[in-house]
């Protein structure tokens, strides 16, 4: 390859500058020729500060990288190497009603889980299947990666329903648990190494060690602590692990499991919050308007720290990590989001999993895990069902099959609330739901 080019399909996100920075660490190694970044009209004028700051930053740094900005997603995937999606249908107003409207129900709201991540799913894969038939068409032979949310539900849906085969899902969970139990034991994450297995969201450690000694228990007892041991990400507060139940379970859950092991908390937690300060798309909003600012002067040349108080951090670590190790064939672990193959027993061989891989030019190969711990693999199960019957509710638009994907959910506690939410929901978020409406639009 005579230089890389990456598209970054949502490039107008207040993430970007995480990810030019990390192609510009990493520039000897991962040679970027042109990164293109992609945007629809409604977000033209973030992408143009984005893009400013992309063009600053690099400019600083010294590395001849290309900045493309364009609206014209077909013309930027021409020949692409790399595409990277971050895209958010309905923008951070649609999280909002993913938020809110559970909670009138006495149900959890939250982007990825529950009715909130149905729903984003269903706005979201038909989107993300369109930019695979633009890319089977453009660009063949390029790798797909995807941090969009839901990032299990949308790589499954890639997997089940496009003919796209190179395609990882990405996430920050695993990596920002590692960095996490690093600062706790003081010490560097390159010498923790964590067996990570599950679903995206849905991840648990299965053992940690510190330079190849196993020290899960020394681990457990840390995270269990209290909640000085913050062992969360930006956007779920720590609201303390019952330690005997962890120290029961033997394995590290990952922060998204509060919604399911310490439901009625988080509930409470979030309504106090919705009340208070808003919902946590509400405080995004706030925060995303404050970087916009920053990212306008035209004196920023570097990633502003404040980046950090979003819940994605890291991202840009994990993203770079994974186009480096294929683009140079490095054979590194690393969690991701890939076609299980058998890695994970009682998971259909062709569906997506969150597992250490190993990865390599031909892509992430999964370390074989086998079963689960009985005590989780229930629940594992139970989500991947749902996932599945979302992804074909998204693609097949059909009403019954969205209302039996949101009363499995365990978060949904029967089958009329499950409906009496999808309702609200799918009325609210019509204009991005064209796939439940075709008869009305065609009447
Ligand atoms: C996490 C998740 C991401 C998610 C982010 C939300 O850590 O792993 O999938 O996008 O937080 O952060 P935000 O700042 O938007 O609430």
């Amino acid at each position: 390859m005579n230089g890389i080019k990456i598209v970054t399909i949502g490039g107008g996100s207040s993430y970007t500058p995480e990810l030019v920075e990390g192609l510009i660490k990493r520039y000897d190694e991962l040679p970027v020729r042109e990164l293109w970044l992609v945007d629809i009209p409604e977000g033209e004028e973030k992408l143009n500060i984005v893009g400013d700051l992309a063009k600053r930053m690099v400019k600083k740094a010294g590395v001849p990288m290309e900045i493309h900005l364009t609206l014209d997603r077909r013309e930027a995937l021409r020949d692409a190497d790399f595409v990277t999606t971050q895209l958010r249908v309905g923008l951070l107003d649609a999280r909002v009603l993913d938020e809110r409207i559970p909670l009138k129900y006495g149900v959890i709201g939250q982007e990825t889980n529950g009715p909130g991540g149905l729903f984003k799913a269903l706005r979201t894969i038909p989107v993300i299947l369109d930019i695979c038939r633009d890319m089977e068409e453009l660009c063949p032979d390029a790798w797909l990666i995807n941090f969009s949310n839901p990032a299990g539900m949308v790589t499954e849906a890639v997997l089940r329903y496009s003919n796209i085969k190179r395609a990882v899902g990405l996430c920050n969970v695993p990596i920002g648990m590692r960095m996490r139990i690093a600062k706790l034991l003081d010490v560097s994450p390159d010498r923790v190494h964590i067996d990570f297995a599950g679903l995206n969201h849905m991840v648990f450690g299965l053992n940690v060690y510190l330079d190849g000694e196993k020290i899960t228990d020394r681990v457990i007892d840390l995270i269990t602590s209290g909640e000085k041991s913050n062992f969360t990400v930006r956007n779920i507060k720590e609201v303390g692990w019952e330690p005997d139940f962890i120290k029961g379970l033997g394995i590290l859950p990952c922060p998204y499991h509060r919604y399911y092991f310490q439901t009625q908390k988080m509930l409470e937690e979030q309504m106090a919050a919705a009340k208070e300060k808003g919902t946590r798309a509400e405080v995004v909003k706030k925060l995303e308007a404050e970087l916009f600012e920053l990212y306008k002067d035209p004196n920023l040349a570097v990633k502003p720290p404040q980046l950090e108080k979003r819940g994605g951090a890291y991202y840009s670590d994990a993203a770079c990590n994974l186009i480096h190790s294929i683009y140079n064939d490095k054979r590194d672990i690393q969690p991701v989001n890939v076609r299980n193959n058998g890695a994970i027993a009682g998971i259909p061989d062709d569906s997506a999993v969150e597992v250490n891989c190993v990865i390599t030019k031909e892509g992430p190969v999964p370390i074989t895990v086998g079963e689960l711990p009985v005590a989780v693999n229930g629940l594992v199960q139970q989500i991947k069902s749902f996932e599945r019957v979302t992804c074909e509710a998204a693609v097949t638009g059909d009403y019954r099959t969205a209302l039996v994907a949101m009363t499995i959910h365990p978060l949904v506690p029967s089958d009329t609330i499950a409906k009496q939410i999808l309702d609200e929901m799918l009325e609210a978020h019509k204009p991005y739901l064209p796939q439940f409406f075709q008869e009305e639009q065609v009447s």
